[in-house]
């Protein structure tokens, strides 16, 4: 077959094949691809499965027409590729093989010789000439053996890929690329995101027209598309919004709720819901499936103080490609002493980026209400976003928006004119340049706000993430109109306006005269005016987020029914919060508590 004048395809289509690499079904079949080119000297790109050996050796007779082949070029030792090196060498004793160095080490693995008298050795940014074509190797190792090379033809601008941009199924069945590409590629060379990147950013720098692989058509129109998705999933990036369910069920119950989480998770407007049976379905499907999606909902019984065999296989091909970046929602089955849900986190715990949704769904034997209850919500949090887009269906008045707003942590410290002061607050933003004026709202509970509405003065200490939470104890949790938050400092350092600023734990502090005042009903917001600024060091600045997820110690909430404190963890155990409850540590209102999941 003509790819070009000059470049010819002599691949074969195996239909014959049962399973790909000892393990992969390939339905369609496979093919694996060779071409010759022809120019002054000819070289062909790799052989084929040992099983073709003369169909391809009639075939590159053919393509050479009486010509002899003046170089074999050796991308990929993977036999699939290699296997007929020797039976090829022995038919045309004059031609060279052309490999990077650690292919021929192999070749005396697989054939005992490694031709030295008949072979050139070529590593990254090396080339050949061919006459006008010019072939330039580029070391792709690990996409997905170490030896791999892909070469560039300057001439055609085409790329031979390996490997790489390769799919299941035979050229002779026609099917859409996508499918069987990302599951070639998830299954085969996804563990190696890092190297294939490594690639695609070499590539990026080649002027290609044309690519063509060792597995799967030869890819000539749109190429931005193929390698776009090559660098989604490369990068471990979902490629799709939407659920996928993997399961396995002994006897029917584990399946139920994946059905009623199925139909859930459709009326909660998922875009798409894909269900595996892991004892049953092609696991390569669920793996490839598992990353291209957004989402994964794991649903499996607790068997032998472990979890049932089908997923525990399964979350090791995901482990073992380096699963990451995705929401994970747990389902647990267990009669007597449930762990599934606990085992399947921990075989996961090592995975970057994977946050586990609440609530797990915790089934023991059958369902009953409390379990279709978990798994409407599970439902409802998985599919969030998916509601929040729906013009109709989203909840337009949701004030909780406002805490996506980023939040540093500041002390506004004052003095009353007996002693000195100091508070929290997350509410201090700049809101010009020239001049400079800067915001800083207070609660008019607090005896700070009292303060500086009678001095017009305050210093802002700008929080840095060595804080620790006990500099939250002492200026939050406490009121300067009865404690004197300053009592255990040896030696203030004062600003020129004579309030303290803190002499750690910050990087940098301004201080501010009022200029405006606005009465906002709970907080009085002060515009004001800057009288002095330092940067005290380059440490990065404690945010509201930061402080949430790092300073603030977790609540003991195992076993407690109730509501915690989001600012300092108090625990509040009962049903119902009043509404004007108060926190007894930290004073903030009912606002800032949730409930215990
Ligand atoms: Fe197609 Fe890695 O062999």
């Amino acid at each position: 077959m003509e790819i070009t004048k000059d470049i010819r395809y002599i691949g074969v289509n195996d239909h014959q094949v049962d399973l790909f690499e000892g393990q992969y079904k390939v339905p369609n079949g496979m093919a694996y691809n060779s071409y010759v080119v022809l120019d002054e000297k000819t070289a062909i790109m790799d052989t084929v499965d040992q099983h073709f050996t003369h169909e391809w050796l009639d075939n590159l007779q053919n393509a050479l027409n009486g010509r002899q082949p003046d170089y074999l070029v050796v991308q990929h030792m993977e036999p699939d590729h290699s296997a007929n090196i020797a039976a090829f060498m022995k038919v045309y004793d004059k031609t060279v093989i052309v490999s990077s160095q650690k292919a021929f080490e192999m070749m005396e693995n697989f054939f005992g010789t490694s031709y030295e008298e008949r072979r050139i050795v070529v590593k990254e940014g090396d080339s050949l000439s061919l006459g006008k074509h010019v072939l330039n190797f580029v070391a792709a190792p690990m996409v997905h053996w170490p030896e791999v090379i892909m070469t560039y033809d300057s001439y055609e601008r085409a790329l031979f890929s390996a490997d790489a941009f390769g799919k299941f199924g035979a050229l002779d069945v026609e099917e859409e690329w996508i499918d069987e590409a990302r599951r070639y590629y998830i299954g085969i060379v996804g563990k190696y995101g890092k190297q294939v990147l490594s690639v695609l950013k070499k590539a990026s720098s080649l002027d290609i027209s044309m690519i063509l692989p060792l597995h799967g058509p030869f890819l000539y129109k749109n190429l931005g598309y193929y390698l776009n998705l090559y660098q989604t999933w490369a990068s471990y990036e979902a490629e799709k919004d939407g659920v996928v369910i993997c399961y396995t069920s002994v006897y029917g119950h584990t399946r139920k709720a994946v059905e009623q989480l199925g139909e859930q998770l459709k009326n909660f407007n998922a875009p798409e819901v894909k269900v595996y049976d892991l004892a049953r379905d092609d696991m390569s499907k669920a793996v490839a499936d598992a990353f291209a999606y957004s989402k994964l909902v794991l649903a499996t019984t607790t068997y032998n103080a472990d979890i049932y065999p089908f997923m525990k296989e399964f979350i090791h091909h995901l482990t073992e490609r380096n699963f990451q970046n995705k929401y994970i929602g747990l389902v647990e089955n267990g009669s007597w002493a449930p762990l599934a849900a606990k085992t399947m986190k921990d075989l996961l715990a090592n995975q970057p980026n994977l946050t586990f949704v609440n609530p797990v769904v915790h089934i023991k034997s059958a369902l009953n209400d409390t379990n279709r209850q978990e798994i409407e919500d599970l439902a409802k949090v998985l599919c969030i976003d998916y509601v929040a887009r729906d013009e109709s269906r989203a909840n337009k008045s949701d004030m909780k928006a406002l805490f996506s707003i980023g939040y540093g942590l500041y002390v506004v410290t004052s003095n009353d004119g007996k002693k000195d002061n100091g508070l929290i607050v997350n509410t201090v933003a700049q809101l010009t340049d020239n001049p400079f004026r800067v915001m800083v709202s207070i609660n008019k509970d607090n005896y700070s706000h009292h303060v500086i509405r009678q001095t017009g003065i305050m210093n802002v200490n700008c929080l840095n993430i060595e804080a620790p939470f006990k500099v939250f104890q002492q200026f939050g949790f406490q009121s300067g109109r009865n404690a004197d938050k300053f009592k255990d400092e040896k030696e203030l350092l004062r600003s020129d306006n004579g309030l303290v600023f803190l002499p750690r734990y910050i990087n940098a502090f301004f201080s501010l005269k009022v200029e405006d005042y606005k009465d906002l009903g709970t907080h009085g917001m002060f515009i004001c005016s800057v009288t002095e600024a330092r940067v005290i060091n380059n440490v990065e600045t404690m945010t509201y987020t930061y402080y949430q997820k790092n300073v603030k110690p977790k609540p003991e909430t195992q076993g407690k029914k109730g509501f915690v404190c989001k600012v300092c963890g108090y625990v509040y155990e009962g049903d119902e919060l009043p509404d004007d409850f108060v926190c007894p540590l930290c004073k903030h209102g009912a606002a800032d508590f949730e409930p215990i999941q």
